[in-house]
């Protein structure tokens, strides 16, 4: 099949790739030439294993071809953002510029697939509108489905493959023509409901982790009130053959899970109660890491805090809704002078530094994300360089005994005094 894949970022290049290798033949569009020349120049992002080999295998066997434009196709699947709003309510404009794109190349029997996250009942009401108002019934001339993507960001390749999937389509044949399609490269089930059922069913699992998340920030606010340490108790409740506590942390971040919950809230006022507290109880560990941070050093006023870590997890370069920000900015509002590094992120809000900059002179260190490279940080080199060997880990990442050793005093989210 002749196959359009708008939007080449974290899911749309993998699926190009993917689709290319698969036999077909795929033009992949991004409307950022530099988005473009970065792919020609580097293949994909190195934090996805295998992503660069893949993509340059198919560019060069002419698999794949890379444009601005969408050209004619006999599939367009849009890959495009959907981030979250001031308000808290979807941003859909790229979705609606990306099908507005597609106008032009689309002909009467066309498959045409929205990827990207939205709100129940987007498919087949927006975009359904706009191929209406474009003279396309979304339920004769054009095939329309929703086919949501829910791999990992750093395990794409090997998920992409081989999770299971949901298709949903406008009609009954616009869900099988899908699935038809995803099926040249899916080795996991794929199955078929109609678009708002899959538009819902993405968003309710994200919106499980986020409450299950939640759950487990709560109860490492309640370890640290009656002193015990909550990753000892959920360890032991999770052998439990019916529990499965997710980790606390410093708050939610990433495209996906602290985002989702809002375009179920935003459609649903006052039903989705729970998700809702999820949200606040996620949202407010910021402010719960900054209260510890004061509560180590005392008035922040002039303090120098070295923060390890802006990805919102670990081992990717993925900065989008990190805790991190909230943090910096908190620290920063009571006069603390942060210092950041994170050896996989390279644009953000706040300068990058190296670790030796960001350790140096630092009366605290706290590490926000869970990347491999602090977990395996010997202790001894940041130990020379701050000002005080403390250090607030808001992971459970380091091996506490062997800072400690090393003369560091460490403190850990959720883990109360007496633990
Ligand atoms: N990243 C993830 O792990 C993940 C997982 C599951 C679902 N999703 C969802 O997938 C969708 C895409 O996310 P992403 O992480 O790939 O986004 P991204 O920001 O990495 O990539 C989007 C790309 O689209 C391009 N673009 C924007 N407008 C365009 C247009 N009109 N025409 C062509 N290109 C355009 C941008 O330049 C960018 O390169 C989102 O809805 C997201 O919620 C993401």
């Amino acid at each position: 099949m002749r196959i359009c894949v708008i939007g080449l970022g974290y899911i749309g290049l993998p699926t190009a790739a993917m689709l290319a290798d698969a036999g077909n033949e795929v033009l992949g569009v991004d409307i950022d030439e530099r988005v473009l020349e970065r792919i020609r120049r580097e293949g994909g992002p190195k934090e996805e294993p295998g992503l660069s080999d893949l993509v340059r295998k198919v560019l060069s066997e002419g698999k794949m071809r890379l444009s601005t434009k969408p050209e004619r196709a006999d599939a367009f699947i849009l890959c495009l953002p959907t981030p979250i709003q001031e308000d808290r309510t979807s941003d859909l404009s790229y979705v609606v510029s990306g099908v507005k794109s597609i106008l032009g190349a689309l002909e009467k029997g066309n498959l045409v697939i929205i990827e990207s996250t939205v709100p129940p009942g987007t498919t087949a009401g927006l975009v359904g509108g706009l191929l209406k108002e474009a003279g396309f019934d979304p339920r004769s001339d054009v095939m329309l489905a929703f086919a949501p993507e829910r791999v990992i960001p750093g395990k794409i390749m090997k998920e992409i493959r081989e999770l299971d999937r949901v298709m949903g389509g406008v009609t009954r044949e616009a869900a099988e023509r899908a699935r038809e399609l995803y099926r040249s490269f899916v080795e996991g089930d794929i199955v078929a409901t109609d678009a708002t059922t899959a538009e819902f069913v993405k968003l309710v699992e994200n919106s499980y982790r986020d409450v299950n998340i939640a759950f487990a920030n709560e109860l490492a606010l309640i370890s640290e009130a009656i002193g015990v340490n909550v990753w000892e108790v959920i360890s032991i409740a999770n052998r439990h053959p019916r529990v499965n506590i997710h980790n606390p942390g410093p708050g939610v971040g990433g495209h996906c899970i602290a985002v989702d919950p809002y375009f179920i809230i935003e459609r649903t006022p006052g039903l989705a109660r729970l998700m809702e507290i999820a949200r606040e109880v996620n949202a407010s560990m910021p402010s719960h890491v900054v209260k510890k941070a004061e509560d180590i050093l005392g008035s922040l006023e002039g303090k120098r805090i070295g923060i390890l870590g802006v990805a919102y997890k670990g081992n990717v370069d993925d900065a989008r809704e990190t805790p991190a920000e909230p943090i910096i900015r908190m620290l920063t509002s009571r006069g603390a002078v942060c210092t950041v590094h994170d050896p996989h992120v390279t644009s953000f809000s706040h300068p990058l530094h190296t670790l030796e900059e960001t350790t140096k002179g630092a009366h605290l260190l706290v590490l926000v994300t869970d990347h491999d490279d602090f977990r395996t940080l010997d202790p001894r080199l940041p130990g020379c360089l701050v000002r005080e060997r403390k250090i607030l880990d808001t992971r459970n990442l380091l091996d506490r005994k062997r800072w400690e050793e090393a003369g560091w005093t460490v403190w850990t989210l959720g883990r109360g005094s007496r633990s």
